[in-house]
């Protein structure tokens, strides 16, 4: 069976280490999966209850929907998530695009605490929308300056830990499907 994992970087940076990150786990998945990256969560406005959906919000909602799983990768902004995700993220509350989708997090630090404090507060957020995860379908990435070589992960045991995680990922979809 064909499957589509949708990858969301919580960065808006061109050369974001998060979309390192995520450009590394296309290249882990399996045949039959295909992978893409969500460009344009900064083309969505603030989130208000009420708020008419403009293009750039039915946008992702659209590939949200067309996504059998989700992979999210994260910088931490003064220990949260970055604004532009969580209102991302705020725009589905109502719609439920994220109800029982299996989702992977990931947080990617240059800082040794790894961002565990967004990835903490992203897990909330994940929670309230209903996502599908269990006890591994989160990974938290520190120095992860020091694991980058000219725009590659070049730490091995990273590299493990995302085909975990991918692993892990498809496993949830299977269930369900
Ligand atoms: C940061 N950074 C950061 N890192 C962290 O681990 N905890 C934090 O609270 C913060 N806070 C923070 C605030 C602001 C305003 C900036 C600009 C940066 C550092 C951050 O992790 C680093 O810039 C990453 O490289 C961002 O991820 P991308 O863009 O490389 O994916």
């Amino acid at each position: 069976k064909k499957i589509n994992i949708l990858g969301i970087s919580g960065s808006l940076r061109s050369d974001s280490t998060n979309a390192i990150i995520l450009r590394a786990i296309e290249s882990l998945l399996p045949e039959n999966v295909t992978f893409q990256i969500f460009n344009g969560l900064d083309e969505m406005p603030h989130f208000s209850p009420g708020l008419e959906e403009p293009d750039a919000v039915m946008k992702f909602k659209r590939a949200l929907q067309l996504a059998d799983a989700v992979i999210i990768s994260t910088p931490e902004y003064a220990f949260g998530v970055p604004g532009t995700l969580k209102n991302a993220l705020d725009w589905t509350v109502a719609t439920g695009e994220f109800n029982e989708k299996p989702v992977a997090a990931i947080s990617a630090s240059p800082l040794n605490t790894g961002g565990d404090k967004a990835l903490a507060s992203l897990l909330l957020t994940l929670t309230a929308l209903g996502t599908v995860r269990n006890e591994n379908s989160y990974l938290s990435i520190p120095n992860v300056k020091s694991k980058i070589v000219e725009g590659k992960i070049a730490d091995q045991n990273t590299i493990e830990l995302l085909k975990i995680q991918v692993a892990n990922l498809l496993s949830l979809i299977y269930i369900r499907s």
